[in-house]
């Protein structure tokens, strides 16, 4: 589950504004939040707060039931990050792996082995419609097979928490729909989710409590108390 505390993030020095402040919510394990708002309202900042890529300046964060603490060993917050699976807005692959040996990144990193990391990276790629496309470079792919590449690499390793940035805007819509009945059929079976989206009709065929940001700051925080 996510419990964020008062949390305020600055970018830079302390006197500097904060792109997020005072954010307070929380998350049920098998919650599944959509997060709202305008453009610059700071939800790729949050998403990365929630994956562990920033610390919070003020306040108070718990990231699948551990309180992320500024002083926290690096090792920790490493095998922490591990354990959640993130579709970035700009999807961060490896630009000279394949896409098969990007996917199977956070298998690689289980230690897991090599025969059933290649069964499993063969399901999924085929699941999102990858399947002929295993071996070549993330750098010669379109921008919808890359969003693909990276929602696949999200999932492979079941993830406790799934954190996707606008992971449909290159997508086609029956591809977003598969991906949307996913993400709730995860959910459904514990799995947290939180979803950025500015698709309204991705929302509305989803019905779930949403985070509303603007200016950095929670104008809706899903309705759910501590
Ligand atoms: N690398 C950066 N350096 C400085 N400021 C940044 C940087 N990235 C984002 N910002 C600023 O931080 C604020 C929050 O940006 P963020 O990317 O989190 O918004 P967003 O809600 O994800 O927007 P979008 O819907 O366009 O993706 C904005 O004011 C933005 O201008
Ligand atoms: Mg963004």
């Amino acid at each position: 589950m996510i419990h964020l505390d008062n949390v305020s993030w600055r970018r830079g020095k302390k006197d500097s504004a904060p792109v997020l402040a005072h954010l307070s919510f929380m998350v049920p394990q098998g919650g599944f939040r959509w997060l709202l708002g305008p453009s610059g309202a700071g939800k790729s900042s949050l998403l990365s707060l929630l994956h562990i890529e920033n610390l919070p300046t003020d306040g108070q964060m718990t990231i699948l039931g551990k309180t992320v603490a500024q002083e926290e060993k690096r090792a920790a917050l490493v095998r922490l990050r591990q354990r959640i699976g993130m579709v970035h807005q700009d999807y961060q692959l490896m630009p000279d792996l394949s896409v098969a040996d990007n996917v199977a990144l956070p298998l690689r990193l289980q230690n897991r082995p090599e025969d059933e990391i290649q069964d499993e990276v063969h399901a999924i790629l085929k699941w999102v419609g990858l399947g002929s496309r295993t071996d070549v470079p993330a750098n010669r792919l379109s921008g919808g097979e890359q969003q693909r590449t990276a929602i696949a690499r999200a999932i492979i390793h079941r993830p406790g928490l799934i954190l996707a940035d606008e992971p449909t805007n290159a997508l086609e819509e029956s591809q977003s729909c598969r991906l949307l009945d996913m993400f709730a059929e995860l959910s459904a079976m514990g799995t947290t989710v939180v979803v950025a989206t500015h698709n309204e009709s991705l929302v509305r065929r989803l019905e779930r409590p949403f985070l509303f940001l603007e200016h950095g700051r929670l104008v809706d925080d899903g309705g759910e108390q501590p």
